[in-house]
C-alpha cells in the first residue's frame, strides 16, 4: 500500500509503479501534436488528451472508441505511421508517431462494390 493508500503493484523488477519515473514524448493525431507517455497504448494517450472518437463506423458513420481495451474487438482500429487497422490500445507511443482516423463520419460506405447509406 502507498501512503496515499493505494494499493502498490510492484514492476518484474520489484520498483513501485509510483516510483518509476514517465518519459513523455511528442506524436501526432490528425497532425495536432499530443503529449504521451512512452510505451503507453496511443488510445490511452489519446483518451488523456480529450480525444475520444477514435474513428467512425464505416457503414453507418456513428463514432468508434475504446470498447475492450485489450486488443479482442478491434474497435480502436487507426492508421499509424501509414499502416491501416493498427490496434490503438496496444500500439505503443513513441516520439513521431503519425496516427489518423482511418473513416469520416458518415461517410459512405462501399460494401462488395456498392455504395449505400
Ligand atoms: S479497444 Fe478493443 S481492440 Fe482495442
Amino acid at each position: 500500500m502507498s501512503s496515499e493508500g493505494r494499493l502498490e503493484i510492484p514492476t518484474p523488477d520489484g520498483e513501485s509503479q509510483s516510483n518509476r519515473k514517465k518519459t513523455f514524448v511528442t506524436f501526432y493525431f490528425e497532425g495536432e501534436a499530443v503529449s504521451g507517455a512512452l510505451g503507453e497504448p496511443v488510445a490511452m494517450s489519446l483518451w488523456a488528451a480529450g480525444h475520444r472518437t477514435l474513428g467512425w463506423n464505416e457503414e453507418t458513420g456513428r463514432p468508434r472508441s475504446l470498447f475492450c481495451g485489450i486488443g479482442h474487438c478491434f474497435e480502436c482500429r487507426m492508421e499509424i505511421d501509414g499502416k491501416r487497422d493498427q490496434r490503438s490500445c496496444l500500439y505503443p507511443v513513441r516520439e513521431g508517431l503519425d496516427v489518423r482516423r482511418q473513416s469520416k463520419p458518415g461517410a459512405l460506405a462501399i460494401v462488395d462494390g456498392m455504395t449505400r447509406l
